[in-house]
């Protein structure tokens, strides 16, 4: 999950990172109030993306007043396709200096990284097109991680000016603190900025939270942004599914991540000569598909007003096929007259036979088997484009 600048701020404040956290606001009138708390301030615009400040959502305000004009300009805003609901209002500073800073899960190398410049602000991206020697890349050691011995080398290798060396260690230390003790992925600050009289604060922050740690930290749901989260997709979630909104008129069930992502690559193909057809959503329901989870699945994808037909391919293992054909029977039961779309459903694998026999005998209006997953994903795309 990537968090938005306030919430990064949240976690820097936890963990003693320096820098105001602001104040949110999601009205003008509630901008204005919030400056009149901080004096003269910066109206940020809180979306999931870079590249702010030069799309105009970032904006320096004197008065209450200058406040309330940039949120009633900055709230609704588009910034890379996504809508501003809120901005932060956070103290301005007076920056003398700014640099970049983070840690980042290193996945080539199995390891983390630190990726630092005291060429930061926002043109980081051209710094590192540029002039590469003045971005540093220090790796990181996943075991022993970062202590104040590693926090100097850091310090040291990037090159922050003398006046600064103990802050800049300290801050190292507590975003190292942020990015362990949150299970996160990355942790940037650009910048990280040296203001009038040497202090060094954080005056921005991006965050992403391992989603497969959010079993340890209950505080992370709170950070879901409900206004961007696809409705399809947040029904899924709450009903415990493997599930990804695309853009395509083909619905896609089945067993399996791997068999899932093979499948929207075969009806991708097939899709070719029915109108360019596309999948319409990743779903994995994994190893024990019941009817509950089957009908949960199907409810989801007829919910998609872009689906025009429906790919259920199942390879039989531990759960096996006649279960799946039970599972698929029970959904369409459960559904009933809200089952509106062609169902094609190839089945492979441990009895398969039984499982077919089993679709034969319903006989239902709506499904069609097909044995081969090329020749399924062919009929899932003809109906689609018909
Ligand atoms: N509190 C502040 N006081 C004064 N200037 C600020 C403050 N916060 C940000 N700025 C200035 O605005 C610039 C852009 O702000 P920020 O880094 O938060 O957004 P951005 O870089 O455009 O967004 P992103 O980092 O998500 O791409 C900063 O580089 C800094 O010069
Ligand atoms: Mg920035």
């Amino acid at each position: 999950m990537d968090l938005m600048e306030y919430q990064a701020k949240e976690l820097f404040a936890k963990h003693d990172v320096p820098g105001a956290p602001g104040i949110v606001a999601t009205t003008p009138e509630e901008a204005r109030a919030a400056a009149e708390q901080l004096g003269v301030c910066v109206v940020k615009a809180q979306v999931q993306a870079g590249g702010r400040g030069k799309a105009g959502g970032v904006k320096l305000a004197k008065t209450p007043d200058e406040a309330h004009e940039h949120a009633t300009a900055i709230l609704g805003m588009q910034i890379k396709g996504l809508t501003v609901h809120r901005v932060l209002i956070a103290p301005a500073a007076t920056i003398e200096e700014e640099y970049y800073f983070s840690f980042l899960l290193d996945r080539s190398n199995r390891s983390y990284l630190c990726i630092a410049s005291i060429e930061g602000g926002v043109e980081i991206e051209e710094v590192a097109a540029t002039n590469p020697d003045a971005v540093k890349q220090i790796p990181i050691d996943a075991g022993t991680g970062v202590d104040e011995a590693k926090a100097r080398e850091i310090v040291t290798e990037v090159g922050f000016p003398a006046a600064l060396t103990e802050q800049a260690v300290t801050t190292v230390l507590a975003l190292w603190k942020t990015f362990v003790s949150e299970d996160a992925t990355l942790v940037e600050v650009n910048p990280l900025a040296r203001l009038a009289g040497d202090k060094l604060e954080a005056l921005d922050g991006k965050v992403s939270l391992d989603d497969n740690a959010d079993f340890r930290h209950e505080d992370h749901a709170a950070f879901e942004d409900k206004d961007a989260a696809d409705p399809l997709e947040a029904k899924a979630k709450a009903k415990g599914l493997n599930y990804v909104k695309l853009d395509g008129q083909v619905g896609i069930i089945g067993n399996g991540a791997g068999l899932v992502m093979s499948t929207l690559d075969v009806v991708a193909y097939a899709g070719e000569a029915h109108g360019n057809v596309k999948p319409a959503n990743f779903l994995d329901i994994g190893g024990g598909a019941s009817a509950q989870v089957m009908a949960d699945g199907l409810d989801v994808i007829l919910g998609d007003e872009q689906v025009k037909s429906v790919f259920v391919n199942v390879f039989g293992g531990i759960t096996s096929c006649d279960a799946v054909a039970n599972g698929i029977k029970g959904a369409l039961e459960l559904l009933g007259d809200n089952a509106t779309k062609p169902l094609v459903v190839r089945l492979d694998g441990n009895n398969v036979d039984e499982g077919r026999a089993i679709l034969d005998e319903l006989n239902h209006p709506l499904v069609t088997q097909v044995d081969t997953m090329d020749g399924a994903a062919d009929k899932a795309a003809e109906l689609a484009n018909g």
